[in-house]
């Protein structure tokens, strides 16, 4: 269905963690690399948009500023920005045999720029590079509870009408299976325990275990 190939036959681990602007997606990802590490696992974090150039273009040029570029521009670049992360950081850490944890990947594409009118086939398209993670998580936090914790400079994406509809898409990727949720809404201890429990299991699975780091 998604064209995708796998990750990397048999080796290494590829988790992301997805969800609406400020619902701690970083601050669970961070926790659980840190997690995984003491447990002895070989985890390393990683984000988009990423730290390379096109990255940064996106969050001062694309992101940054009052009004959203069209969204079929966010699209390409954003794209452009996953193949140079998943060539350059992704895979070579996979093919170390590495858990690699990415806080955002091309869900966060699907959501922000599906939401914002465009078909989810054409996006999975111009992402057909794109590994396809062994497991992605979503972080669950209604859009409402989110608002508070938008500051003062607010990226385009930072508004209440954006997040629910980005909300919605995130909802139909976990009716279909293809995201994993876990309930936000609380105390960041409890979350980051759904999650990291949900990781071990699917490690175990796969037969992962510290001595594989
Ligand atoms: P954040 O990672 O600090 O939350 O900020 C990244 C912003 O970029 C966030 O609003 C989501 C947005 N975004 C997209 O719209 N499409 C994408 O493919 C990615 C990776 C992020």
């Amino acid at each position: 269905m998604w064209g995708w190939v796998r990750a990397m036959a048999g080796r290494g681990f590829f988790i992301c963690i997805e969800g609406l602007d400020c619902c701690g997606k970083t601050t669970q990802s961070l926790r659980l690399v840190e997690a995984l590490r003491g447990l002895g696992f070989d985890a390393v974090y990683t984000a988009e948009p990423s730290g390379g150039e096109v990255g940064d273009l996106i969050r001062r040029r694309i992101l940054d500023r009052r009004r959203r570029v069209p969204v079929v521009v966010e699209a390409v670049l954003f794209a452009a920005d996953r193949l140079d992360h998943v060539e350059g950081v992704i895979k070579p850490m996979l093919s170390e045999g590495k858990i690699v944890v990415s806080d955002r990947y091309l869900y966060s594409s699907l959501a922000y720029q599906g939401a914002a009118g465009l078909d989810i086939g054409w996006l999975l398209e111009i992402n057909r590079f794109a590994p396809k993670p062994d497991l992605a998580i979503y972080i669950d936090v209604p859009p409402e509870r989110l608002v508070v914790r938008f500051g003062h400079r607010r990226s385009v994406m930072e508004y209440l009408e954006v997040q629910r509809e980005v909300y919605k898409v995130y909802r139909m990727l976990v009716d279909d299976g293809r995201l994993i949720p876990v309930d936000g809404d609380r105390p960041i201890d409890e979350v980051s325990r759904d999650i990291v429990g949900l990781v071990l299991d699917r490690l175990r699975v796969r037969g992962m275990t510290p001595s594989h780091g």
